[in-house]
């Protein structure tokens, strides 16, 4: 059983869809030992809780100083034990020490087809904003590794979702959650449990 740890930093639609696939047996082989978010009023934090999962709250706010916290994240992490840390719009920094430990454990889904609208400054709406800014007819979402870069790592999973006219921020982004982000996250993590993607790992 692979057990998995999905960190979190507001609503947690890709968790409820991690749940759901993992209730529904499309996830097979899995566990979710825990969610932790940094933002203690993630509604993530509820979703968790209410499938009995072990919901952690841990701000970098509430310590001194950045290392501290850093320190704590990974101290949390390790004692779970886990096999792989999915980010689920998490919107803090992986810690080098955590990177370099646990490399080829970590994925992370990213609302763009990466190369296109990723990097520093490009989470959440923002991504969708330059995206129509730009005036591409086709965007998507991307399962990738996480590296010591930012959206940097080799590439699992993507999916592209077309762009239509009148879209809006807010309109884009349901969409490439709706027939992206929640379908290739699960498959990503059900590919990861079932050793189907060994080769990208090494
Ligand atoms: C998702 O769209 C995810 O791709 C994005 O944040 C959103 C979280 O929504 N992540 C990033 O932009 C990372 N750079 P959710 O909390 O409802 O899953």
């Amino acid at each position: 059983m692979l057990r998995v740890g999905v960190m979190v930093s507001g609503g947690g639609t890709n968790l409820q869809a991690i749940l759901d696939a993992v209730d529904k047996g499309q996830i097979s082989n899995a566990v979710i030992a825990v969610v932790i978010s940094n933002n203690p009023g993630a509604y993530a934090l509820e979703r968790a809780r209410n499938h009995g999962i072990d919901a952690v709250a841990m701000s970098p706010k509430s310590y001194e100083t950045r290392e501290a916290f850093n320190e704590a994240f990974l101290a949390k992490v390790d004692a779970y034990e886990l096999d792989l840390i999915v980010l689920a719009g998490f919107l803090v920094t992986i810690p080098e020490a955590m990177t370099k430990k646990y490399q080829g454990r970590i994925i992370n889904i990213h609302p763009s087809l990466i190369p296109s609208f990723c990097g520093v400054g490009y989470y959440g709406l923002k991504v969708h904003e330059a995206a129509l800014a730009r005036g591409v007819k086709v965007t998507g979402a991307t399962v990738h590794y996480v590296d010591s870069g930012m959206d940097t790592g080799p590439i699992i999973l993507q999916k592209a979702v077309e762009v239509r006219e009148g879209d809006t921020p807010e309109r884009l982004q349901r969409r490439v959650m709706e027939e992206a982000e929640w379908v290739i996250l699960p498959k990503a993590i059900n590919m990861i449990a079932n050793a189907k993607v060994r080769e990208v790992q090494e």
